[in-house]
């Protein structure tokens, strides 16, 4: 069989092979700390899952709209004007399984050959993969540790050329935690108005944030209209394995990507966006609880980290994950992930997995109880101190 050319152009998220590895070491008895997947280690809300039953049991289990059921695209426009002063009608808000499809959706609809994309790097590496299949040419703008990875505005301006179409921003940022600040989003607003381009501003952090409020370029003036902004359930609700996340989009790509929808996974389930509805329009209280035991992880992870000879943490302000350097170990840090894993039975991710301005740093995400974590810097230490004496 003769693949096509372009499936050699997909890349592919390493987490999941990580978690794979690490599962076959806990199958021959290994007993392995979770560092490497990201999502929240706490159950969805109880009020979430009823609500998702009752949706079940009241018959809601058929096919539905494929931009998703006008009940739960209202409640995320309420969503908007209630967290970033948005007014937008619910006819340009889409619902997907999961975030991810409107990463996929939209940059098939939007880049072709020929076309550039600046994205951050490191970044979660389901963009440059995307960038990639699309046959556009994906330019990376490096995070500066020393910015605490943010960029730097004038080499955003540097990259720029006449066949520039899109900018790709994440903050809070999967991997570094890194959150950009208000004048960074406002620089690159004009930016984007200055050259045309269209903005994709994943959002899906925007709860996990623990200082300051969240500062989205689609309630800038003149914004909207060129942003693709993402959000969704998975991490704010703890609701990885619903599969739902949502977009507000420009008006010309929401029939395109409706379109991609049906053809596709034709909609999201719709008891499952009966439990989406729940989720915002029901008690909070959860979600503080979460960023609150996170804050603390955060904390222990970043001191225990910053004990470790070879290693020097930053303190993130957003996410649950640590983007730790990592250079004075001495080793590839693909190399060094393995080794954790192999030898201290600690699953991490290597910051190339997010692009090659990763080098030198991990990934670990803190998505994991404090025990664990105390474990993990435990482990940590004894392998480090085994290769740096
Ligand atoms: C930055 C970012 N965007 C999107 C997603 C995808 O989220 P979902 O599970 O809702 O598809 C993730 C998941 O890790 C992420 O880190």
């Amino acid at each position: 069989m003769k693949l096509s050319p372009k499936v050699d152009r997909l890349g592919t998220e390493t987490a999941f092979k990580v978690l794979a590895q690490a599962q076959a070491l806990e199958a021959k008895g290994v007993d392995v700390v979770h560092l490497e997947i990201g999502e929240p280690d706490f159950d969805t809300p109880r009020n979430i899952c009823d609500a998702g039953i009752k949706a079940i049991n009241d018959g809601y289990t058929h096919y539905c709209s494929s931009q998703g059921i006008p009940a739960l695209r209202a409640e995320v426009a309420k969503e908007m004007e209630r967290t970033r002063g948005i007014s937008v009608s619910p006819d340009r808000i889409i619902i997907t399984p999961g975030a991810k499809p409107i990463i996929f959706y939209s940059i098939l609809a939007l880049l072709d050959e020929g076309d550039e994309a600046i994205y951050t790097n490191p970044l979660f590496p389901i963009y440059e993969s995307m960038i990639n299949f699309s046959g556009a040419t994906a330019v990376p703008i490096p995070l500066r540790e020393e910015l605490d990875f943010r960029f730097d505005i004038d080499e955003l301006r540097s990259k720029i050329t006449p066949r520039t179409k899109l900018m790709i921003l994440n903050s809070p940022q999967n991997p570094t935690g890194g959150v950009l600040e208000e004048s960074d989003i406002r620089s690159i607003a004009e930016i984007a108005q200055e050259y045309d381009l269209t903005v994709f501003a994943d959002e899906v952090y925007e709860y996990i944030l623990y200082e300051g409020n969240h500062y989205s370029i689609a309630s800038l003036p003149g914004m909207l209209d060129r942003t693709i902004l993402l959000s969704g359930f998975s991490k704010t609700y703890a609701m990885t394995g619903w599969r739902m996340g949502y977009a507000v989009m420009p008006p010309q790509l929401v029939d395109p990507v409706v379109r991609m929808i049906t053809n596709s996974v034709s909609c999201t389930a719709p008891f499952i966006q009966y439990a989406g509805i729940e989720a915002i329009t029901g008690p909070q209280d959860s979600v503080h609880r979460m960023v609150e035991e996170f804050k603390k992880r955060r904390d222990l992870i970043v001191e225990g980290l910053n004990k470790i000879k070879g290693v020097s943490c930053r303190l993130p302000k957003g996410a649950f994950y640590v983007f730790p350097n990592v250079k004075e170990v001495g080793m590839e840090c693909k190399e060094l992930a393995n080794y954790l894993l192999s030898e201290a039975g600690v699953a991490t991710l290597a910051g190339t997995d997010f692009g090659e301005y990763g080098e030198g740093y991990l990934r670990l995400s803190y998505a994991t109880s404090q025990d664990n974590i105390k474990k993990a810097l435990e482990r940590i230490n004894t392998a480090l101190s085994k290769v740096l004496g």
